[in-house]
């Protein structure tokens, strides 16, 4: 496995095997690999000739100062678990190597981004369209892989590549989870040892409004939600919403005729701030 820092490293190494016409799959993260990150890798390998992951933790992405310098950063483990998951290349660059100048583009997404981690992380969208598009410009994959775990990530990526035509397929990849149903998450390592113990109600509540979701309204599921949650000890919800998978815009009524909805969540617990979704209708 390659592991190179610097973009003209990357391209002259990807020039090489676009000479011999394979394709190239792309993975990219910030890092603190998990068995989340590790099925995006092992799926790539399968689906094409070459895999490329990046770690980069990406500085114009946080709106939180604490959230961004506590990131947990293990660039050696990391490495290992990739080695042993089949990965090709690692691009890991700092932020003076994909941010050598200040960032002059815009993208706007419309509606998909005014709801949700949208409007709780004011620019996060912003910052995560722009290092995605570069790191397409530098790798050009055929193929780049991203969890349901960020749904509206996973949505916003889809818009920009539309938008600016470019030649990536976008493969959804289904959420990975604990034992106990946790989603995983990079951030679930910054839970004390409590924390992490109530932690899986995200997801047993989100698996309760599934079941209840044909026979009570979106109001009542939302206020279950919402309650069950900030009755737990050290959490607070920051959004419960229910809404269709077309649009992510909230819903106050089930849709007639039914269309795909799902159930999307955000807490925080303790100082750490935890996603998660789940399909209601499929
Ligand atoms: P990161 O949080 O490291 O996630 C990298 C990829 O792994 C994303 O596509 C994310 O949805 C996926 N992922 C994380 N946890 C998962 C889980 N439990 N199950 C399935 N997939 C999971 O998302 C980012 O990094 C950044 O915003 C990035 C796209 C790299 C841009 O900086």
């Amino acid at each position: 496995m390659e592991v190179f820092t610097t973009i003209s490293a990357i391209r002259s190494w990807l020039e090489c095997h676009r000479k011999d016409a394979d394709s190239i799959g792309f993975v990219p993260t910030m890092g603190a690999l998990h068995e989340g990150h590790l099925e995006l890798v092992r799926r790539s390998v399968k689906e094409n000739d070459v895999t490329v992951v990046s770690i980069f933790v990406n500085p114009i992405q946080f709106n939180n100062k604490e959230d961004l310098a506590k990131y947990p950063r293990t660039l050696d483990t990391d490495l290992e678990m990739l080695r042993a998951a089949g990965c090709h290349a690692v691009f890991a660059p700092s932020a003076e190597e994909m941010y050598p100048e200040e960032v002059k583009e815009q993208y706007i997404f419309g509606p998909l981004e005014t709801v949700m981690e949208g409007a709780f992380r004011p620019g996060h969208f912003h910052g995560v369209a722009v290092v995605v598009r570069r790191l397409f410009d530098i790798v050009e994959p055929a193929r780049a892989y991203f969890g349901e775990k960020d749904y509206q990530q996973l949505r916003i990526i889809q818009a920009l590549v539309k938008q600016l035509g470019l030649g990536v397929e976008i493969i959804p990849c289904p959420i990975v989870r604990e034992a106990d149903g946790l989603a995983m998450s990079s951030r679930n390592q910054r839970l004390s040892l409590p924390e992490r113990a109530v932690a899986p109600v995200i997801h047993d509540t989100l698996s309760k409004v599934r079941e209840m979701s044909r026979e009570k309204t979106v109001e009542y599921l939302v206020n279950y939600a919402t309650d069950r949650l900030n009755g737990v000890p050290g959490m607070s919800v920051e959004y419960f919403s229910i809404a269709r998978t077309s649009d992510l815009q909230p819903l106050q009524h089930w849709p007639e005729p039914p269309e795909p909805c799902a159930a999307f969540v955000a807490v925080n617990l303790g100082r750490i701030r935890l996603i998660d979704n789940m399909m209601l209708y499929s």
